[in-house]
């Protein structure tokens, strides 16, 4: 990446990812969006740069829409619910976002309308009509998510519009067999709607120009290869209107009962905020959005790539008066003990829960995250590497550091800073790194590299506690107060300079140590300099910094994770009991054979069943089995089998079925063969 610095900005415009206000925050949010974009517009500050941080909750879409159903109450007081814990959340630990916004607000609803309105007086949009689900019972078109049915590929009965969560294809409303509608139960019709596609065909030219060539050196190489793998496959047109009654309503005659897609209007929920953050300081947002010296960067997850690299970009520039973003710093996943974070399962570690367990550690929780950032590939959070972390790193170096120097101090020189006397070699190599750090740190930040960032301000710790402990003033304080005074001199430079250094990871640290050193006011570019606190200073109280994460407390957040496993394991359907005992000569009395299915047809006019005709190696002899809906008849010839051969025959529809295969059914009744898992001689027996 090497734009980062080329240019000088004015301005820098930073965006979060605004959280869907659906449910509350976990530690995947903090990690992958939150705690990176904080790091990178508290160092800007630090800098002196002028940012403007905005935050905000994502309140419209489908998903709200059903939680609100679910629960029988309004969408706005779900989203109501929601924004107000999330919003905490962010504060607590820290998230120095210039404005949090919500995009139920009125001045969202005006911006986004707006925005629209623009595009399509400038003829921006097609309009095309199209069939889709309606559900007359409730007068309602049907969103993907409110129709289920059976899956085409798996059989599974409550897949969605848009996935089956049983085998995880991702699906249609017109590929559900049987689709019903989430809200009446009823079947629904066919029935034509209009609505407005951004036409991003049109744009290809330009994105590939835009991103390909613009930003080959400067994106972030996940990012830069998806847009890559979605102008290589091509662009279509996307419709940005629904059939909904909770949204931004379209600005449209003849557009009742349709509001914009939530990707349409959320993005532009940045832009709101702005104007919300301009409303209330009365300064001016457009500079932020329309002059081409501010910069603009959006932080986000990886699945949200394609809507903040190609959608919104293509949005902005058709409109006409903005900015494009000059980097999409992406995250990808970060998973919790080796399991994908999910809201369902309850696999998440909630921040609201978090703040309640670990009130003061909002730091710790930060620095692991960022620690264990999944920058370029998902990460894992697991509660050992946490206790880990804490212990041996903050606790053992940093905290440990700080305050060793501040208690000899105390002890010492009654808190006074003491004067340096003579250097030694040691000493002017010390004093020497410690001058590197700022652009040791700045510069992985401004290539967001916050992993390498945190180790670089993680270095300076180790290099004060290795320092102090080499030079043992409490060795000599009987002999030679000179040379403890300057170590301790020393040592108190170092101490300042972390205080600047860890702020934008570590605020609340870097607070508290200030305050200890009775520093404020310092910048970036204070960082670096050794005399930062002259002789004589007075010093505030020592005080622990960090403090050790004991075992038990590691062991009950393990349990509680446990618990949940189990509780989501009962909450699957059961598998069934076992059945009552038998002797071996009930089971000697079944003769299995292996066997090859050499025919197969569908039995006309069932659903069901397939004939089949089976070399059982005793003789070649037809079967009807019901496995049609799992199994095409011209794709299971050469099938190696399990069959019962001497069950009495029987008669179905019409044709003398003599025998039985063997098959394993699932719990959603999904059926498989029970054969031999190499070719196998026919007739040989099963037992
Ligand atoms: N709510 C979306 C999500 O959580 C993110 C929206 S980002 C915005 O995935 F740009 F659209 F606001
Ligand atoms: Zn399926």
């Amino acid at each position: 990446m090497k734009n980062a610095q080329a240019k000088k900005f004015k301005r820098h415009t930073i965006t979060s990812a605004l959280p869907y206000a659906n449910g509350p925050i976990h530690i995947g949010h903090l990690a992958g969006v939150y705690v990176p974009a904080d790091i990178y517009a508290r160092y800007l500050r630090l800098k002196g740069e002028d940012v403007l941080f905005i935050g905000g909750s994502d309140e419209h879409g489908v998903p709200i829409t059903i939680k609100a159903r679910q629960q029988g109450v309004s969408p706005q007081e779900i989203v109501d619910k929601y924004h107000t814990i999330i919003k905490d959340s962010f504060e607590k630990f820290g998230i120095s976002f210039d404005v949090y916004s919500r995009t139920s607000s009125p001045i969202h609803h005006k911006t986004a309308s707006g925005f629209f309105e623009k595009l399509y007086n400038n003829n921006e949009f097609i309009e095309r009509t199209s069939e889709q689900y309606f559900d007359e019972a409730t007068q309602h078109f049907l969103a993907d998510r409110y129709i289920t049915g059976t899956c085409p590929h798996c059989g599974y009965e409550k897949a969605y519009g848009d996935q089956c969560e049983n085998c995880g294809t991702s699906l249609s409303p017109n590929d559900l067999i049987d689709p019903k509608s989430v809200l009446s139960g009823n079947k629904p019709v066919k029935k034509k709607t209009k609505h407005w596609y951004l036409p991003l065909d049109k744009y290809e030219p330009w994105l590939k120009e835009w991103i390909l060539e613009g930003h080959k050196d400067d994106w972030k190489t996940n990012v830069y290869g998806q847009c890559k793998s979605w102008l290589d496959t091509g662009l279509h047109p996307r419709a940005v209107t629904r059939d909904l009654d909770w949204g931004v309503k379209v600005p449209v005659k003849g557009a009742d009962g349709k509001v914009l897609y939530v990707w349409f209007d959320a993005p532009i929920g940045y832009i709101s905020a702005s104007r919300e953050w301009s409303g209330k300081t009365g300064k001016d947002w457009e500079p932020y959005w329309k002059d081409e010296s501010s910069r603009l960067i959006h932080f986000i997850g990886k699945d949200n790539i394609v809507f903040h690299c190609i959608i919104f970009p293509s949005m902005l520039k058709q409109e006409g008066s903005y900015i494009l973003p000059d980097n999409v710093p992406a995250f990808e996943f970060m998973n919790l003990e080796n399991d994908k974070i999910s809201t369902s399962r309850n696999w998440a570690i909630w921040l609201h829960e978090y703040l309640e367990d670990f009130p003061g550690k909002e730091d710790v929780l930060r620095y692991v995250l960022t620690a264990n950032a999944p920058e370029t590939k998902d990460n894992d959070f697991t509660w050992k590497d946490f206790q880990t972390r804490n212990n041996s790193e903050l606790l053992n170096i940093f905290g440990n550091f700080v305050n060793r120097t501040l208690i000899l101090t105390q002890k010492y020189f009654d808190g006074k800073v003491p004067a340096a006397n003579e250097f030694t070699e040691d000493d002017k190599a010390a004093l020497e790194e410690i001058k590197s750090f700022p652009e040791r740190i700045g510069s992985s930040l401004d290539n967001f590299r916050f992993r390498e960032a945190l180790t670089e301000m993680m270095a300076l710790a180790r290099l004060g506690n290795k320092y102090l402990t080499d030079a043992e003033p409490w060795k000599i304080f009987k002999t030679d107060v000179d040379r403890v005074q300057t170590i301790l001199n020393v040592s108190l430079q170092i101490c300042a300079n972390l205080a600047i250094l860890c702020e934008p990871f570590l605020p609340f640290t870097a607070k508290k140590l200030s305050d200890m050193l009775n520093l404020s006011g310092l910048t970036w570019k204070d960082g670096g300099n050794t005399s930062l606190l002259e002789t004589g200073k007075q010093l505030n109280k020592a005080e622990y910094l960090f403090e050790k994460i004991e075992d038990a407390i590691i062991e009950a957040q393990v349990q509680k994770l446990l618990d949940t496993k189990k509780e989501n394991a009962e909450n699957e359907i059961k598998v069934k009991p076992a059945k009552e005992n038998i002797g071996f000569d009930d089971f000697a009395k079944l003769d299995i054979r292996t066997g090859t299915i050499i025919e197969a047809e569908k039995v006309p006019k069932t659903k069901k069943l397939l004939k089949l005709k089976v070399d059982t190696g005793i003789d070649q002899r037809t079967v009807v089995s019901g496995i049609a809906e799992f199994y095409q008849a011209e794709k299971i010839i050469g099938q190696k089998v399990s069959i019962l051969v001497n069950l009495a025959p029987k008669k179905l529809r019409g044709i003398d079925s003599n025998g039985m295969i063997l098959m394993a059914e699932d719990k959603n009744g999904k059926l498989c063969f029970v054969s031999p898992t190499e070719d196998f001689n026919d007739g040989s027996e099963v037992r």
